[in-house]
């Protein structure tokens, strides 16, 4: 039963409600009318300390999707935040108004915290360079969508996986799967955070190599994970600026991927995927984009427990 809880961590939900979930998006999909006016009266708050596109309209459009309504801010500044509320207090005050948060925030483990708090189910928009556990169901639909499974892949993920918690989030999930194998190209500077290795990779004996050149691994992938650099979480603009364009995927080196590769990314991007990868087949990225919107859909109402 997911009526009445969080979703903060990508394993908060196990491989079966995660199929759930699956589901009733692929129902959604095929027709949408259906669940059109199946929230009416219900509402859904989404409260962003940190910037946002896709996150939080995905979230409201999905709402609304649904016949609800929302509420909310995605600039703290405009709320009593700025007066020097506390997390706990916002969420009790939100909680009160709202049926569901959504919460995007810059500190790693604020959303759990806020969980003691909240009196109704909260959603992780993103925290911090930690977890982004919508991103990452998105991710997998599509990459169920595309390959008919989320068992036996080779997963290439690139780019900083340093500070982008949608790879953090993705390996996670991803490590639930039997026969995941994953390829991890980043600078040096930028490799995986060491809990990620030691915990999850070295901890459950999943296959995984280390490399520098995309092009050296490119040939063996199942699935392209692209990332943005991160250029928010820098500490310093100097580093950001030698690391941001290490990796540009573009026609010629999809010369000599294979075939069937699916190629995602969580997006905005910047510089890593040149546009002229965007007609080819293998870019899912805008596919997964509107993955997004619908698998809201169905966890807005797995979570509120709407039939
Ligand atoms: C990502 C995020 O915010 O972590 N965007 C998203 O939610 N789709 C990725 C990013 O910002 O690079």
């Amino acid at each position: 039963m997911l009526k009445g809880r969080h979703l903060i961590d990508p394993q908060d939900f196990s491989i079966k409600e995660l199929e759930s979930i699956f589901d009733l998006t692929e129902r959604i999909i095929e027709s949408p009318e259906d669940y059109n006016s199946i929230c009416h009266g219900k509402i859904l708050s989404t409260l962003f300390y940190e910037p946002s596109t896709r996150t939080r309209f995905s979230f409201e459009a999905a709402m609304l999707r649904l016949g609800g309504s929302i509420i909310g801010f995605s600039e703290p500044g405009s709320s009593s935040v700025a007066k020097g509320e506390s997390l706990a207090d916002t969420l009790r005050t939100v909680g009160a108004y709202a049926d569901i948060i959504a919460m995007r925030h810059p500190k790693e483990g604020a959303p759990r915290l806020g969980t003691e708090y909240c009196p109704v189910p909260l959603i992780n928009g993103g925290d911090g360079g930690h977890q982004h556990p919508t991103q990452t169901i998105t991710d997998l639909f599509t990459i169920l969508q595309a390959k008919g499974r989320l068992e036996k892949l080779v997963i290439g993920l690139c780019g900083d996986l340093k500070f982008g918690r949608t790879v953090h989030s993705l390996i996670k999930a991803m490590s639930r799967y039997e026969d995941i194998e994953f390829l991890l190209i980043s600078p040096k500077e930028l490799q995986v955070p060491d809990y990620i290795r030691q915990e999850i990779l070295i901890g459950k004996g999943i296959p995984f190599r280390e490399v520098e050149r995309l092009e050296e691994v490119i040939g063996e992938l199942d699935v392209l994970y692209m990332t943005r650099v991160q250029k928010e979480r820098f500490f310093n603009e100097a580093d950001y600026i030698r690391l941001k364009d290490s990796y540009i995927l573009d026609r010629d080196k999809l010369l000599i991927a294979p075939e069937d590769l699916v190629i995602l990314h969580p997006l905005p991007r910047v510089n890593e995927i040149s546009p002229e990868v965007d007609d080819d087949p293998r870019a899912w990225y805008f596919r997964q984009v509107k993955n997004g919107m619908y698998v809201r859909m169905a966890l807005i109402l797995k979570l509120l427990g709407v039939k």
